[in-house]
């Protein structure tokens, strides 16, 4: 780990601020919604094999990229090519996921603003400002603008000071408060009437829907959102771990915590929708589905907290504030990208870069705020569903068919000296080289 870039300084560091980038409103929000549309727990299923099977390699490889490189994307990947040819791959699989970064940001710091501002509005609520109150909850392009601005403002400020001051120290405070807000929620909806049809309704799978082509393209697409996979941004985290740390388990420890925190929110999520109900909420669209999508976030779980009384300007409270420290401990992931490649590869100093990328990321998020209906689908569409597939697998292609065997080999084996006797250094080169590539192109093929 070199002074120069920094690093981080710990183990625990590290699996918080990689666990930060990986839990999301993707988990919060998206696998709540993604499971209510899509058939309950039969989505939850389908999910978790997805995630050990195929997202979990296909991290592996990014991490160990991004380790062996201790440098950006672009340089990590860089310095395994052995020919010009190799090298411009690198260099369009690199930049094209720090590219995907900025645009997730771009979309994803006006959703933030949203959760940071319906966090605020039960404190006007408290205060008695009922005209504030409405303006915070009610779409306008001044309220996006002002809050998305807000957001990037604290996404910047951690990002200036860099990777152990900045990125570790705000995970391990941020981490924990998260799961403990997580937690305490749980246990309150629990309490209430309604929850326990929708714990049963979140658990009991539809078997029958199981391999539905739209089932598994939406969990493969959900698993690798949300362990942030083709955007560079586990490149760099790689690289900013100790060669001494055993990254197979790291690795591992990470997706278990990604994974475990997105059933849990499908814990508070669906059951709170139920309760929700039996408050008098409609949860089933005319269609018959479950409500999900903006609907759920900004209009099902406001009623149930308006339901609750003044309890449930707490609840509100916590929730909104919940899902802000997620996408926060997420966005900071997702300016790193760029502003290493940029500090790093142009010599830039740390906090001119960042405040230089972070406002050129909001003009981004601006435009888009100003051309809703036209861009923000579209900025999605292209980063996630296009974007991230296609550069999570072209990393792959990198590693099983660039990387010599003997480098992959040795840098698994850093910090691991058992390793050799383990499935995965059995299954995993020959699992990257083929099954990953494959699996992803054929499911992003139908996707299309
Ligand atoms: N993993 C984050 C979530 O689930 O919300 C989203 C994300 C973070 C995507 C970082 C991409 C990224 F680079």
């Amino acid at each position: 780990m070199s002074a120069v870039r920094g690093g981080f300084s710990s183990r625990l560091g590290f699996i918080l601020a990689a666990a930060g980038s990986a839990v999301g409103l993707g988990n919060i929000w998206g696998f709540p919604t993604q499971t209510a549309s899509n058939g309950g727990a039969a989505f939850v299923l389908v999910y978790l094999v997805l995630a050990f099977c195929l997202a979990y390699p296909a991290f592996m490889a990014e991490l160990l990229i991004g380790r062996y490189g201790q440098a950006n994307a672009v340089t990590s990947m860089e310095k395994m090519s052995r020919n010009l040819w190799q090298k411009r791959f690198a260099f369009i699989v690199g930049f094209g996921g720090i590219i995907c970064a900025a645009l997730i940001l771009s979309f994803y710091g006006i959703l933030a603003g949203w959760m940071m501002s319906y966090a605020i509005e039960p404190v006007t609520s408290l205060l008695g400002y009922s005209e504030a109150s409405s303006w915070l909850t009610s779409q306008s392009i001044t309220r996006n603008l002002i809050f998305t601005a807000l957001f990037m403002m604290l996404t910047i400020s951690i990002i200036r000071r860099g990777v152990e001051d900045g990125i570790e120290k705000w995970s391990k405070r941020l981490m924990p408060m998260l799961i403990g807000l997580l937690i305490l929620l749980i246990i309150y909806v629990f309490t209430l009437e309604g929850s326990r049809e929708g714990f049963v309704a979140y658990l009991n799978p539809d078997i029958s829907r199981i391999f539905e082509p739209d089932l598994l393209i939406s969990a493969l697409g959900q698993a690798f959102f949300s362990l942030s996979l083709g955007t560079s941004v586990m490149v760099i985290y790689g690289s900013y771990i100790s060669k001494k740390e055993n990254l197979v388990t790291l690795g591992a420890q990470v997706t278990l915590i990604d994974v475990s925190i997105a059933f849990l929110a499908g814990l508070l999520i669906i059951p709170s929708m139920y309760v929700a109900q039996s408050q008098g909420v409609a949860i089933f669209s005319d269609e018959g589905a479950l409500i999900s999508g903006p609907n759920l976030v900004f209009d099902v779980l406001p009623s149930l907290f308006d339901g609750m009384g003044a309890i449930g300007l707490f609840v509100g409270f916590g929730f909104f504030v919940l899902m802000s420290i997620a996408a926060l401990t997420s966005s900071i992931s997702m300016l790193e990208g760029p502003v290493s490649f940029v500090v790093e590869r142009h010599n830039i100093e740390r906090k001119r870069a960042t405040t230089f990328i972070g406002f050129g990321i909001f003009v981004t998020s601006a435009l888009i705020v100003l051309n809703f209906d036209a861009l923000f689908g579209l900025v999605i569409s292209i980063s996630t569903v296009y974007g991230q597939p296609l550069i999570a697998m072209l990393c792959c292609v990198f590693v099983g068919w660039i990387w010599q065997r003997s480098g992959i080999l040795a840098e698994i084996k850093l910090g691991n000296d058992t390793v050799e006797h383990s499935l995965f250094w059995k299954i995993w080169p020959w699992y990257t080289k083929f099954i990953c590539p494959s699996a992803i192109a054929i499911v992003f093929y139908h996707s299309l």
